[in-house]
């Protein structure tokens, strides 16, 4: 089974869940690739299609909440995992699955996992799973035990 990853991160905790849970689907043999959304690769031959971002004021990343996240100390991207979607060709016919950290647990905390699935929906693409990691603040570090739980929900979606 051929996966690719597409996120971003500004403070790398998105992408240290993106790399566990490549690692739990390469422990099934799959075949993963992990990229920065402003570098993602075509989707010819993927099977399975992962997408994962930070929460930002409920939702998606954006320019401005990026630029927030600078002001914070962290290094976004200038482009990431919304406008990548925005550009997501017609015609992906592979499952996908979307992610997040998150500060939070409750509603008020919200998801950019919802919102990419959301769009992915938007592009007829099925969504079979989507799950949050918890980060202990804004910049992290991530909650303890989200990485082992990062890697088995990767190796579950094998
Ligand atoms: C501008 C901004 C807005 C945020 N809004 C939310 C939010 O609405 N809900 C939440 O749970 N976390 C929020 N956070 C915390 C981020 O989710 C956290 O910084 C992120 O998960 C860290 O991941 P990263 O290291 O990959 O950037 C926000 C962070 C920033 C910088």
């Amino acid at each position: 089974m051929n996966v690719l990853i597409v996120t971003e991160s500004c403070f790398g905790n998105t992408s240290r869940v993106a790399d566990a849970v490549a690692a739990g689907l390469r422990s099934t043999g799959a075949r993963v690739t992990v990229a920065e959304a402003a570098a993602a690769p075509a989707l010819d031959g993927v099977d399975l299609l992962l997408v994962g971002a930070p929460t930002h004021n409920m939702g998606l990343p954006g320019p401005a909440s990026r630029r927030q996240a600078a002001m914070k100390g962290g290094s976004p991207a200038a482009t990431g995992v919304t406008e990548w979607l925005d550009r997501l060709p017609a015609g992906f016919v592979g499952r996908a699955a979307t992610f997040d950290t998150v500060t939070g647990t409750g509603f008020f905390s919200g998801s950019a996992a919802k919102g990419i699935q959301k769009r992915l929906r938007r592009h007829r693409v099925e969504v079979v799973a989507r799950a949050s990691f918890v980060v202990k603040a804004t910049e992290g570090p991530l909650a303890d035990g989200e990485l082992d739980r990062a890697r088995l929900w990767g190796a579950g979606l094998a």
